[in-house]
């Protein structure tokens, strides 16, 4: 069976102030219901599946225990990082815990802050991946651009077969032009985040491309103490890891690399413009979660706990409204949301 690890190490910045230190966006339960974690957890724990591993921040150890709890999932291990060092580093971490249980066993490498909301079209894909990650290929999934974003990583598709593509080239996070031409070429394919590989496999590339990165984790590991229900990475030894992604630190490095392009109508919902592009919208194209008034307003997305929150004569602004604090911000500053969480941070 694949072993399913979950990355839930990041702080989801953007989607403040609903995204917090102590609740960043993966737990919150945004949609109602089950948190994006929780959905995450649920798409793979079918029969292909064996329990999974969660990699998270120590700070929200409990909440990752109950909210797997809640979802009915016993986790193979929840292992605590002490501090976010990006996520080449739970990466490797990933693939030395699967080499404990075999020297080829599958894993896919999961984010936690994505919808995916047709899980059979996505676990196709994973079907249609495996006999390539058995192969030693490590296997990104690709979903087809629809604009020149440029917080993604880039594949441009080779040759394929079988819904397999080798890849021709990996950018993470080009500028502005460069993802339009990507966009425009149309033999380009945003990376989903998304990883099925051995561990073997990973291993073998983190000695190649991430040395240093590959034997801290090994260190903070071999030096972590078991707490509770948890597994509490060594710190000093964890330092020693680059602050780096698993997509510079290995796939624009790597060369066996192939593609799987899906379309289980995925989104990362990054920043407050994709819930906007998500939600269901007013023929004015404003949408709300929580209570929302709307006159002479079009575009716009309103987030409130408690407040009602009434507009008027604006367009392409959001607001976001939770006890202690309100966003309001135009919707093209999506993504800058981060340098108000800096400045914040700063200012303590
Ligand atoms: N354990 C752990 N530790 N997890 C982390 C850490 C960390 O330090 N940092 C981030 N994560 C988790 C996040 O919670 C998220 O679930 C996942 O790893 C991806 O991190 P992001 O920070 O959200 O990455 P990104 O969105 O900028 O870019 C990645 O995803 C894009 C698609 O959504 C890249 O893989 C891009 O190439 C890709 O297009
Ligand atoms: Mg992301």
């Amino acid at each position: 069976a694949i072993i399913p690890c979950i990355l839930s190490g990041g702080a989801g910045s953007r989607l403040w102030p609903l995204s917090r230190q102590t609740m960043p966006k993966q737990f919150l339960r945004i949609f109602g219901g089950e948190s994006l974690f929780q959905k995450t957890v649920e798409r793979v724990s079918g029969e292909a599946f064996s329990a999974p591993l969660v990699i998270a921040n120590e700070a929200h150890r409990f909440m990752a225990g109950e909210q797997l709890g809640e979802a009915g999932v016993e986790p193979r291990a929840i292992v605590l990082e002490p501090f976010g060092r990006n996520t080449a580093a739970p990466a490797a971490l990933a693939a030395l815990v699967a080499s404990e249980v075999a020297k080829d066993a599958l894993v896919v490498l999961l984010p936690s802050d994505h919808l995916i909301r047709d899980t059979d079209a996505f676990l196709k894909a994973v079907e249609t991946a495996r006999p390539a990650a058995e192969a030693g290929r490590i296997v990104t999934f690709g979903i087809t651009p629809d604009r020149a974003h440029t917080g993604y990583g880039y594949i441009r598709l080779g040759a394929g077969a079988g819904g397999v593509f080798d890849v021709a080239a990996f950018v993470e996070k080009p500028d502005e032009a460069r993802a339009g031409a990507f966009l425009a070429s149309g033999d380009h394919v945003w990376n989903s985040g998304i990883f099925l590989f051995s561990a073997r496999t990973m291993l073998h590339a983190f000695g190649e491309h991430a040395p240093g990165v590959l034997e801290a984790v090994c260190k903070a590991y071999e030096s972590g103490r078991v707490d509770l229900d948890f597994l509490r990475l060594d710190a000093d030894a964890f330092a020693k890891a680059d602050n780096i992604s698993i997509d510079y630190a290995i796939m624009e490095r790597a060369g066996n690399i192939a593609c799987v392009p899906m379309d289980p109508q995925w989104s990362d919902l990054g920043a407050w413009s994709a819930v906007w592009e998500i939600l269901d919208k007013d023929d004015a194209g404003n949408s709300a979660l929580g209570e929302a008034l709307f006159v002479d307003a079009s575009d716009n997305l309103v987030v409130s706990d408690d407040a009602v929150v009434a507009m008027l004569g604006l367009k392409d602004v959001m607001v976001v409204s939770t006890k202690d604090a309100v966003l309001v911000a135009a919707k093209d500053k999506a993504e800058d949301v981060k340098a108000i969480v800096q400045r914040l941070d700063s200012d303590k």
